[in-house]
């Protein structure tokens, strides 16, 4: 059997680093980790119960109160985010979500509670996380790191696509906004703020389909296993 590796996959919103982390974590039978979805649960977390953004000591309670897991739907196929016992895979991928998640994850005290996690579930190697400092931080000694970008008008036509099945009266204007917001703040936060690490592999989807991005990495992930 071929030796397991983690691999990182990290890049701006909306660049198609999940749909490449579900196909390679299918692919080679790894789990797959959406590190953002713990980002987002928190966030969750934090507006249903009101915190103060601002009070360290609010913060690090409420966190001691969050519990957060991922657990396999096989109807769907894909592993979902429950916060304490309830499934909020869904709900977290709103837009009243999207508008204030990055500045939790700007949050020192929140970024060691998930990354502290991430840490452990590639502890046994064999997984694929996708994020904004998995290759830096969460496994800077990960076998395998990309970086992903791709051409600001697509991924805003991307997300607006994803938004809109969801959500029929989001505009164009409101998701091109989010994800520039995003971006900016996710970039230049103190606390491991997005950038590609020395190693990563930098792939840009802006003219290639899925499979040709797929079929790129498991080049790379064959020539390390
Ligand atoms: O990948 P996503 O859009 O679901 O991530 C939501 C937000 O969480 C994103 O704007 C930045 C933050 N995030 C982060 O800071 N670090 C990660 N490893 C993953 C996400």
């Amino acid at each position: 059997m071929s030796k397991k590796i983690n691999i990182a996959i990290d890049g701006w919103s909306s660049c198609g680093k999940s749909t490449l982390a579900k196909q390679l974590a299918k692919e080679l039978g790894y789990i797959y980790v959406d590190s953002g979805a713990m980002y987002r649960a928190i966030t969750l977390y934090f507006l249903r119960t009101n915190i103060d953004l601002t009070d360290k000591k609010k913060i690090e309670d409420a966190l001691k109160n969050i519990s957060l897991e991922f657990i396999y739907n096989p109807s769907t196929g894909i592993s979902e985010i429950y916060l304490n016992s309830e499934n909020v895979e869904y709900l977290i991928r709103d837009m009243f979500i999207a508008e204030k998640v990055s500045d939790v994850a700007a949050i020192k005290e929140v970024r060691e509670f998930a990354v502290a996690q991430q840490q452990k579930m590639g502890a046994k190697k064999g997984v694929v996380m996708d994020g904004r400092d998995i290759g830096t931080v969460v496994f800077p000694n990960a076998e395998l790191k990309i970086f992903m970008t791709a051409d600001n008008a697509i991924r805003v036509q991307r997300r607006f696509k994803e938004m809109f099945e969801k959500n029929p009266n989001v505009s164009v204007e409101e998701v091109k906004n989010n994800l520039e917001l995003r971006d900016y703040i996710d970039s230049n936060r103190e606390v491991s703020p997005l950038k590609k690490a020395d190693d990563a592999v930098i792939i840009d989807n802006t003219n290639i389909t899925r499979e040709e991005t797929l079929a790129k990495v498991m080049t790379l992930v064959n020539e390390i296993v």
